[in-house]
């Protein structure tokens, strides 16, 4: 729709710019806390935390630091944290029977978290790349990662998860299929109210770079994942995802990377106005810290205009890494 606008000068459009008040009564979006999913990286050990050296201001925690974490993103108003194991060799198999341990670290911050701060969402991540001995999210045969068996396993992961209290379990390993499977086990494993935040368009992106750092997958990932992730040069193909995953069972879904896709935040919020999330990834993130860092740009105005170009796109929330310092500045 292309609104009737009279010519000059009828038409001054900088007359509504003129003072805080016009502006303000002119403002489209806003950007509140309730916007916001924290991810955080949890590790083995107590009472600790290690820097992510690509994530400046980003941290692993050990379980209770999560639980303390949770405490305060509470506190802030943010309504919900994202969990991600850091996990070296020792944790890594062939069989990845690691992922769906009722004790495994996400399953532990699981139930802290409830523990601390009931009020928050837990979400997860389902993907078997943290407990894969090649750093790939399905199983490899004969160097090929193989759908069927690895949504099996996905399947178990996620029912440990729900076990463990997950509100949100987010699938992020794009096999086919396996929405669909995760909800029908949720339905008859008496999990009908856990909800779905599927990654449905997930893409194959260089911005992920950091995030394997930070969960120690760099190392042991082998090869790429182009052959699940999807091509950044697609679109329509979002569409097609966005439309499977929602007859499969989701709920929400999301769109990875964040910033250099809000083409296709549009594009799924205006074709089918579901519940739309961005995931601002690891290498957005530290791509804004490297900038304030070296003075290049004001770090805080920038995240915040970052959040709000998600908010104008047409996204109902954001993953984020900023989450805290989001809440921080909007709190006052
Ligand atoms: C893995 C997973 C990845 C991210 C979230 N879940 C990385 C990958 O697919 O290799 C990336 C998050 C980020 O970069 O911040 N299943």
């Amino acid at each position: 729709m292309t609104p009737i606008v009279p010519s000059f000068p009828a038409a001054r459009l900088r007359r509504m710019r003129q003072t805080p008040a016009l502006r303000a009564m002119m403002r489209e979006n806003t950007v509140t806390v309730d916007d916001l999913i924290w991810p955080v990286f949890v590790m083995a050990g107590r009472d600790d935390e290690t820097p992510v050296a690509s994530m400046p201001g980003v941290v692993r925690r050990t379980v209770d630091r999560v639980a303390k974490a949770a405490k305060e993103a509470q506190a802030l108003g943010i309504p919900a944290i994202c969990l991600f194991p850091y996990t070296g060799m020792e944790s890594r198999t062939e069989d990845c029977a690691e992922a769906w341990s009722p004790d495994n670290l996400t399953n532990q911050a699981i139930r802290a978290i409830k523990d601390a701060a009931p009020e928050i969402a837990v979400m997860t991540d389902i993907a078997l790349d943290p407990y894969n001995i090649n750093g790939h999210d399905g199983f490899v045969e004969d160097g090929v990662i193989v759908n069927d068996r690895t949504v099996e396993a996905l399947v178990k992961m996620a029912l440990a998860q729900a076990d463990a209290g997950a509100d949100i379990l987010g699938p992020s390993d794009m096999m086919d299929g396996r929405i669909g499977a995760i909800r029908t086990a949720l339905e008859s494993d008496g999990h009908q109210d856990v909800t779905i935040l599927s990654y449905t368009a997930k893409y194959a992106s260089a911005f992920y770079g950091p995030f394997r750092d930070a969960v120690g997958a760099s190392a042991a990932l082998k090869g790429d994942k182009n052959t699940y992730q999807m091509n950044p040069a697609n679109s329509d193909e979002a569409m097609r995802l966005v439309q499977r995953d929602l007859a499969e069972g989701a709920d929400m879904v999301m769109v990875k990377p964040g910033m250099p896709y809000l083409d296709i935040c549009r594009r799924v919020k205006i074709e089918f106005g579901v519940p739309t999330f961005a995931y601002q990834v690891s290498g957005e993130y530290a791509m804004i810290q490297a900038g304030a860092q070296n003075g290049w740009i004001d770090g805080d105005k920038v995240m915040m205009e970052s959040m709000m170009a998600f908010k104008r796109a047409g996204c109902d929330g954001v993953l984020t890494y900023f989450a805290p310092a989001v809440a921080r500045l909007l709190n006052g």
